[in-house]
């Protein structure tokens, strides 16, 4: 096995999250409930989209496919996502009438990041936040798209969520030490993620959410992982290790680059089918009563009980 395979936090994440298995607990169970409420709404399961970005018009249809997941998230009722992109873009999302949360890019051009924030504000974003763990690259500072990226302070952070009333929703967050800092800042939710693979040997994000979760608590912050979610089995262990919700991510791709919006609506619910299966067989009638005493470890227990 050659390094690169060996690093490859997207390898090592696949592997973790297939060691977790799951017991039975039939009886007394009932058909599940799968949703949830988020930063004051209802949805209808705690599964969200990714926070994409340069999709095309996939086979020349009339929407790109940032449009299309977004019309497939808003017919699923669920909280939907967005990443870097122009203004005029992300206004034509909002017109997709989905609740969408704007991950911002840690852009050098500190009016940029400014001037992007105020247009989702201002266009009915749901929330706005930023993905920290875009900043570095081979040279030194990272480059997307030709647009050159910076490290993000504390403070810089917090200017962000003094600068709007929408919560403040931070991407990208791999430790203990960010997660407080972003409670300490007064964001509202953070995601837990690596951002498919961008640091070798990154931990898992469910491996480490635990930990997060427990350091958080009593904190008003919610926990949205993202990497390597596929099914609503990989949701129901999100959720049992500590996160409130789950992001799909490249896994929705296909279905999104062949049928389009009916294509990822079929996706989306069939996740969301899987997990209501997966709680009504563990016995959980509820998200939020979901717990890790059905989970077993056959790699190292990051959750004793
Ligand atoms: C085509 C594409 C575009 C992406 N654009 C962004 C982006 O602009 N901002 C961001 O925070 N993450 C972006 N991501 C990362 C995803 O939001 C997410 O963190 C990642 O895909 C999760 O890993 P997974 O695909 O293995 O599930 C992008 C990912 C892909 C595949």
């Amino acid at each position: 096995m050659d390094y690169m395979r060996l690093s490859d936090a997207n390898v090592i994440n696949e592997k973790y999250m297939d060691s977790i298995l799951i017991e039975e607990r039939l009886i007394d169970s009932v058909v599940a409930d799968t949703s949830i409420r988020f930063f004051g709404e209802t949805f209808d399961m705690p599964v969200m989209t990714p926070a994409f970005s340069h999709l095309p018009n996939y086979g020349g249809r009339e929407y790109s496919g940032l449009e299309e997941y977004s019309f497939a998230a808003k017919e699923c009722n669920i909280l939907n996502f967005c990443g870097m992109m122009e203004n005029d873009q992300f206004e034509k999302l909002i017109k997709t009438g989905a609740k969408t949360v704007r991950i911002v890019k840690p852009y050098a051009d500190h009016e940029k990041v400014i001037d992007q924030m105020r247009c989702a504000e201002s266009a009915g974003a749901f929330g706005i936040g930023m993905d920290i763990d875009h900043i570095f690259g081979p040279e030194g500072r990272d480059v997307v798209v030709g647009e050159e990226m910076a490290p993000q302070t504390f403070d810089m952070l917090r200017s962000y969520v003094e600068l709007t009333k929408l919560p403040f929703v931070v991407k990208g967050v791999l430790s203990v030490s960010d997660a407080v800092k972003c409670a300490d800042l007064g964001a509202k939710a953070i995601i837990v993620s690596h951002h498919h693979g961008r640091l070798p040997y990154a931990v898992p994000p469910m491996m480490i959410l635990p930990t997060i979760r427990k350091a958080l608590s009593g904190r008003d912050v919610r926990i949205i992982v993202d990497c390597g979610i596929v099914t609503g089995a990989d949701v129901f262990k999100a959720i049992a290790l500590g996160a409130d919700a789950a992001a799909v991510g490249r896994s929705m791709l296909s279905s999104l680059e062949k049928d389009g919006i009916p294509g990822t609506v079929s996706f989306l619910k069939n996740v969301g089918k899987e997990l209501r299966y997966i709680m009504s067989f563990t016995g959980f009638s509820g998200v939020s009563k979901i717990d890790p005493s059905v989970l077993h470890f056959t790699s190292s227990d990051p959750c004793p009980r």
